[in-house]
């Protein structure tokens, strides 16, 4: 249950309302790519117009190193919610200054003005008190739904709540409980697909998948590091030295839950491997499941299908299908799966191939998660990469929530307190 003070709770009536959203969106050439934060952003802000509030929207976008930067401006942003609402947003090519504060005090009930990104003021991550007291007297009180930028402290995150009431925004409050609700009361088994590029980014939501799931599959660059810890040849593949031992730790704790009862830790046994990331690479499937089986008890042994090699100039860049079918079976088992980070490369899509050679292991896991194969659990994508590779494949509607953040919902799923969260009204604090 959510704990702290949101839109619902307060009293908003023709109030000026500064409400700090993530509109930290994909931008090619002055043209946003992928509008899906944006469109989560909407409910909140239906919510405070419906108040009549007088509305300041802020946000970051990228990272511009507090300086300001055209490629990283909000301005198409302003244009996309203008769409979106249907409504006219004001944009004004500041957070702060004498025509911001012009603009926002000619706000009139209803109207909706867009500040541009906080980011370009070196003072929004260092915490600096002036510009929290700058940007908080543009308004009454203060709205945090940028659900994808609350585990960072910044003035937008945990300085703003010190110098107005602040609440939750719809999105925000979504977020927190679903994640919240998934990870300490899933409908069993919970599975967790976990992908991505390096072991050390993943390290807290593995360990805590380990601890509370009931089958843990891993795929992606970093599952190349568990392969080697374990003395398969990797040849050119992508994998982290530094991580090895760490990798063993990680499944050494594995199967000892496993020797505590039913607990499946799924390393891909089989991969696509190609000696360049491109679409037009010819791929193989290489299985070195004999060399890994050998060691595990009770597990069918099997001569290797294809060849047991990954060659010297070659990357894994995909599970096989032995292991995308052998996790899509688990699935079918499954009450409620967690997906974070794509187990292949996505990127190699081409016209003839909307999928793209590497991108099948991916492609089984998310038409699994779904239901194409029978059963359908409950479905948690947890943000990042994995977003967009939904997202292109335009089935975001398909699952039953789809996380606006990467960073911040890691963290909430590791069971990390979130700082700007922390920072907001608690439901019975008087405001
Ligand atoms: C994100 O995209 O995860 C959020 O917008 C946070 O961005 P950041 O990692 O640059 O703080």
């Amino acid at each position: 249950m959510f704990t702290k003070q949101t839109i619902r709770d307060i009293d908003l009536e023709g109030k000026t309302v500064l409400l700090r959203a993530d509109y930290n969106v994909p931008i090619v050439q002055g043209k946003i790519t992928d509008d899906y934060r944006i469109k989560q952003s909407l409910p909140t802000i239906q919510f405070l117009l419906a108040k009549n509030v007088k509305l300041i929207i802020c946000s970051h976008l990228g990272r511009p190193d507090g300086k300001p930067n055209p490629s990283m401006s909000l301005f198409p942003v302003a244009k996309r919610l203008q769409k979106l609402l249907e409504k006219e947003v004001e944009f004004v090519p500041d957070c702060v200054g004498e025509r911001v504060a012009k603009a926002a005090k000619s706000l009139k009930p209803g109207q909706i003005l867009l500040l541009e990104n906080v980011r370009f003021h070196p003072e929004e991550e260092a915490n600096d008190e002036a510009f929290a007291k700058e940007l908080a007297s543009l308004a009454d009180v203060f709205v945090q739904d940028g659900f994808g930028v609350v585990h960072h402290p910044a003035v937008s995150v945990t300085e703003l709540p010190k110098y107005l009431p602040a609440v939750a925004g719809l999105l925000l409050e979504k977020e927190v409980d679903t994640i919240t609700n998934v990870m300490e009361n899933p409908k069993r088994p919970l599975m967790a697909v976990i992908g991505g590029a390096k072991i050390a980014d993943k390290l807290e939501i593995l360990n805590r998948f380990i601890d509370i799931a009931d089958f843990v599959a891993v795929g992606g660059a970093m599952a190349n590091t568990f392969l080697a810890a374990q003395g398969i040849n990797v040849g050119a593949s992508i994998y982290d030295k530094e991580d090895l031992a760490l990798a063993k730790e990680i499944i050494a704790k594995a199967e000892a839950k496993a020797k505590g009862g039913p607990f499946v830790f799924a390393l891909p046994r089989d991969g696509v491997v190609a000696s360049k990331i491109d679409k037009t690479a010819p791929t193989r499937i290489v299985d070195w499941s004999a060399h890994v089986v050998a060691d595990i008890e009770n597990y069918p042994k099997r001569p290797p299908l294809v060849s047991s090699k990954v060659e010297a100039h070659e990357m894994i860049l995909d599970i096989g299908p032995f292991s995308a079918s052998f996790i899509a079976g688990g699935m079918q088992l499954a009450g409620t799966v967690v997906w974070n980070g794509a187990v292949g490369v996505t990127e190699t899509q081409g016209l003839d191939d909307p999928i793209g050679p590497t991108a099948h292991g991916t492609e089984t896991i998310l038409e699994a998660m779904i239901g194409e194969f029978g059963n359908r659990p409950y479905s948690l994508v947890g943000g990042g990469d994995t977003v967009g590779y939904v997202e292109s494949r335009n089935m975001v509607g398909s699952f039953d929530h789809v996380s606006t953040g990467g960073g911040a919902s890691m963290e909430l799923m590791s069971g990390r307190k979130l700082p700007g969260v922390e920072a907001l009204l608690n439901k019975n604090d008087v405001q």
